[in-house]
């Protein structure tokens, strides 16, 4: 793999998040590339998630900023965020049980639907328009994640791992620039986590979408991703390239003393 890495395209800055007294993040910085796999890892509770919820605006926090492209804000909107071209998927799944695969990553073009809600009740002129090249983008990544046989089928009714894969098919139908994946790995079997490594491969490779990547499984994040960052307890303790982040100590220490 020869791909190029571009400039910082998200910068945090010195950030800190509590909870009444729980301390989720102390001072936390780092950068992401345009187009690298960044990976955040750590122990249970060392406050991987929450880094993802200020980056998406969910939480707010109490300190430091976070700049897009190199716009600066103090705490994001989570529609703004997402206008901006940042999509992710959730630790616990956010889909709707019942509705079709289709219909859920329909879900992840309304903030790209434009014509208004009179058109779209009439469907006429625009709004029809609109809605083929809707279908059509869908229909392009249900074919890139090869989940052609369960277009119609409920959500609620498949395996966990193609659930996550549907998951990632509503965030891609945001046509993200930077995509936050909150361990869409985990409970998966050997199989179902070697497809979805390779389609995050695929979609950094293929649209050279920039990803932050959330993971347990240390051969996965060795493997795949091209810069990581470490926290244990809230605080970042490591920050580099796979090999130099497995050769740190502070690292080591915190795995050694977590089982996982
Ligand atoms: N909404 C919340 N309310 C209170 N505490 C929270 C909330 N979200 C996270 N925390 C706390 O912040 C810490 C970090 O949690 P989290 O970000 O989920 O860690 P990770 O994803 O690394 O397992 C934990 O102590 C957790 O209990
Ligand atoms: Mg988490």
């Amino acid at each position: 793999m020869n791909k190029k890495i571009g400039d910082v395209i998200l910068d945090v800055h010195n950030i800190s998040l509590s909870f009444g007294g729980v301390k989720a993040l102390t001072d936390i910085s780092f950068n992401v590339k345009e187009h690298e796999i960044r990976a955040i890892i750590g122990p249970n509770g060392a406050g991987k998630s929450s880094m993802l919820n200020c980056i998406n605006g969910v939480y707010t926090p109490q300190q430091g900023t976070i700049s897009f492209r190199g716009k600066t804000f103090a705490h994001m909107n989570s529609r703004e965020v997402a206008e901006m071209g940042v999509a992710r998927t959730f630790q616990n799944l956010a889909l709707f049980k019942g509705m079709s695969v289709l219909d859920n990553i329909m879900t992840g073009r309304n903030l790209k639907i434009k014509s208004n809600l009179l058109w779209q009740a009439l469907r006429l002129g625009p709004a029809e328009r609109e809605e083929i090249q809707h279908r059509e983008a869908v229909e392009r990544i249900i074919d890139f994640l090869e989940i052609q046989a369960w277009r119609k089928t409920p959500v609620g009714q498949l395996p966990y791992g193609l659930q996550k894969r549907v998951d990632l098919g509503r965030a891609l139908a945001m046509e993200p620039q930077v995509l936050l994946l909150d361990e869409p790995m985990a409970g998966m079997n050997v199989e179902e986590k070697q497809d979805m490594c390779r389609f995050v491969l695929d979609v950094n490779d293929e649209f050279g979408t920039t990803v932050v990547l959330i993971e347990h499984d240390m051969s996965v994040v060795m493997d795949i991703s091209d810069r990581v960052v470490v926290l244990d307890y809230g605080k970042k303790i490591g920050d580099g390239t796979p090999d130099e982040v497995r050769r740190n100590e502070d690292v080591i220490s915190a795995y050694l003393g977590t089982s996982h």
